[in-house]
């Protein structure tokens, strides 16, 4: 057996002085992959934060900004978007539209009628209400809308509409000057309802001709002011309070929001238009909880 040469010893260390010069110099350039790699991970990291916050922002660009908290009149929450109702209450909507028979407008009729859809659907209890009707295009739609064993109460005084009072503003005051001095004209420059002779007589005849028939769906009318008719113990689902002015607004707050079902509703028609029916709402909602302040175009107030 042959012994290793010192020339053979220095080939083996030679070899192996160059391997472990490959291995490391392998090594180091694999740590230079690596800490690329960590610094790559760390540009895509921040990449992803900012199309999530981009987004984020996005989303609240097509929602618009979420206003009020609900919690007060002055801070409603805006609900969207506008309400669908089905064709045959759109078909409705048209006619008593095109018959001038509502100072209301399609989307402020679609509204109503989804709202009381709504209260059907969730089982809701208690009448349906319309305080402030005229010539009944907004109580004929909601009539249409509830079930036909719900009750519905109609009031108005079917006449002439009573005086403001000193509570209500400039505005009201001149409007009412305009109602008395017999210049008022009325939808579409119709007849003013306040000078029909037999208002309540045309309104029982337009829910007929409407297929709602106020003895076969469960409807009263109520002529009268609504100091003395509306006197009621039972729960209320939802009113339409359309009567304009401080008192005649002021009444109904008083005797109807108490009756209100858990998740009943008023509906304002009138806070942005009359002076005294805002003053009306803002003084008697300034320190009761209980509710919540909704747009919807008009002003709600959901029993919470
Ligand atoms: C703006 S109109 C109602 C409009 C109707 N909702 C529509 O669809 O066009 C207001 C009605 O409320 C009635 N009204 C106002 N104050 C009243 C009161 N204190 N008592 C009874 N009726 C009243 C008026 O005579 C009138 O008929």
């Amino acid at each position: 057996m042959s012994t290793p040469t010192s020339h053979s010893y220095s080939d083996r260390a030679r070899r192996l002085a160059r391997g472990l010069r490959t291995r490391v110099s392998r090594e180091a350039g694999l740590a230079g992959r690596v800490a690329e790699l960590e610094k790559q991970m760390q540009v895509m990291r921040r990449e992803v934060k900012a199309a999530k916050r981009a987004a984020k922002t996005a989303a609240r660009g097509m929602q618009g900004p979420a206003i009020g908290t609900g919690t007060k009149v002055s801070d409603p929450v805006k609900i969207g978007p506008a309400a669908k109702v089905d064709e045959r209450i759109e078909a409705l909507i048209a006619s008593v539209r095109s018959q001038n028979l509502t100072f209301l407008s399609f989307a402020g009729l679609r509204t109503l009628s989804a709202c009381i859809t709504d209260l059907e659907q969730s089982e809701i209890p208690g009448l349906v209400i319309e305080c402030g009707t005229a010539r009944g295009g907004s109580a004929i739609v909601m009539a249409a809308s509830k079930s036909a064993d719900r009750g519905m109460m109609v009031f108005d005084v079917f006449g002439m509409i009573p005086p403001p009072t000193s509570r209500d503003g400039a505005d009201i005051h001149r409007r009412y000057e305009t109602i008395k001095s017999g210049a008022a004209t009325g939808v579409g420059g119709e007849t003013y309802y306040g000078y029909r002779e037999e208002l309540l007589g045309e309104v029982t005849a337009s829910f007929a001709e409407h297929g709602v028939a106020a003895e076969v769906n469960n409807v009263a009318l109520v002529p009268g002011l609504f100091q003395d008719t509306i006197k009621l113990d039972e729960p209320v689902a939802l009113a339409h309070l359309d009567g304009d002015w401080y008192e005649s607004t002021m009444v109904c707050l008083q005797r109807l929001a108490p009756l209100l079902s858990p998740g009943g509703r008023l509906v304002i028609d009138d806070y942005d238009s009359w002076s005294g029916c805002k003053t009306a709402v803002d003084e008697y909602f300034a320190d009761r909880d209980g509710f919540r302040f909704e747009r919807r175009g008009k002003l709600h107030i959901v029993r919470v």
